[in-house]
C-alpha cells in the first residue's frame, strides 16, 4: 500500500527534520513492503542519504532552470535527488489556476523525466451534488497519458479535503472502479483520512493507498494509519 503525506504549507526545515528522524525510527521497526512518502514544502527538501520513505515535491515548474521568478525545475529537485512529483492537487487547480493545458505540461515534463507522478483528481461538491462526477473524472483524466508506467491516480473529492466528510465507501469503491477500468495506474483516495476510516478504505477492492493531508503532520498519527 502507498502512504503519501502532503504537508502543502505546513512544517519548517527544522521540524521537517525532526518529523523525518522520527519517522525514519517507526520505518526501521517495521517489516511491511509498503511505500511510504512525504512531500513537504520545497524549503525544507532534506539531503539526508539515510530517508527511509520517499520524499516528494508538491510543485515544480517544467523547466530545467530559466527565468521563472518563484519557482523551482529540475536543476533543484535533482539537488535533492527527488524523482516523485504531486500533479494537478485541486489546490493548486482552483487557488493556483493551474489550468488543463498547464497540469499536461508538467505532466509530459514529468514522464520525459521519468518521474514518478502522483495525479490528483476530484470533483467539487456542486459536481457530487449534481450527479455529475464520474463524467468530470473522466474530463479530467483525458489530460494525460494512462499507459505511463509511473504514474499513480489520487482520486480526492474536493469536498472532502479537510472537512472530516469522506464519500460512503460504496461511493469510494464506485469511483475507484470506474477509473480502474481505464487504466492499471495504482490508484489512491484522499480527502479526510484518518485513523477512524483507513481501514475501510484501505478495504476498498481498487485502493492501493491513501493521500493525506491534517492527519499527516503529525508522525503519530500518520504512522497510526500504516502500523
Ligand atoms: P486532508 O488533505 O487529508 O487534510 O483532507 C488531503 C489532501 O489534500 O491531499
Amino acid at each position: 500500500m502507498i502512504f503519501a503525506a502532503n504537508f502543502k504549507c505546513n512544517h519548517s526545515r527544522d521540524s521537517f527534520l525532526k518529523y523525518a528522524k522520527d519517522l525514519n525510527a517507526v520505518l526501521k521497526d517495521l517489516n511491511r513492503d509498503d511505500d511510504i512518502m512525504v512531500f513537504p514544502t520545497s524549503s525544507s527538501f532534506l539531503k539526508e542519504d539515510n530517508l527511509l520513505f520517499t520524499q516528494g515535491a508538491q510543485n515544480f515548474y517544467p523547466c530545467e532552470n530559466g527565468a521563472y521568478t518563484g519557482e523551482i525545475g529540475k536543476d533543484q529537485l535533482d539537488e535533492f535527488n527527488i524523482k516523485t512529483v504531486l500533479i494537478g492537487h485541486s489546490e493548486r487547480r482552483t487557488i493556483l489556476k493551474e489550468d488543463d493545458e498547464f497540469l499536461k505540461a508538467k505532466f509530459d515534463f514529468a514522464t520525459k523525466n521519468d518521474f514518478k507522478i502522483i495525479y490528483c483528481i476530484g470533483e467539487s461538491l456542486d459536481v457530487y451534488e449534481n450527479n455529475k462526477t464520474k463524467v468530470f473524472l473522466e474530463n479530467q483524466l483525458k489530460n494525460i497519458d494512462l499507459k505511463y508506467p509511473n504514474l499513480v491516480i489520487a482520486y480526492e473529492p474536493i469536498w472532502a479535503i479537510g472537512s472530516g466528510k469522506i464519500p460512503s465507501i460504496d461511493e469510494i469503491d464506485s469511483i475507484l472502479s470506474f477509473i480502474a477500468i481505464k487504466t492499471k495506474a495504482p490508484l489512491l483516495y484522499g480527502g479526510s483520512v484518518k485513523k477512524d476510516n483507513i481501514k475501510e478504505i484501505l478495504d476498498v477492492k481498487n485502493c492501493s493507498g491513501v493521500l493525506v493531508g491534517g492527519a499527516s503532520l503529525k508522525v503519530q498519527t500518520f504512522c497510526e494509519l500504516f502500523i
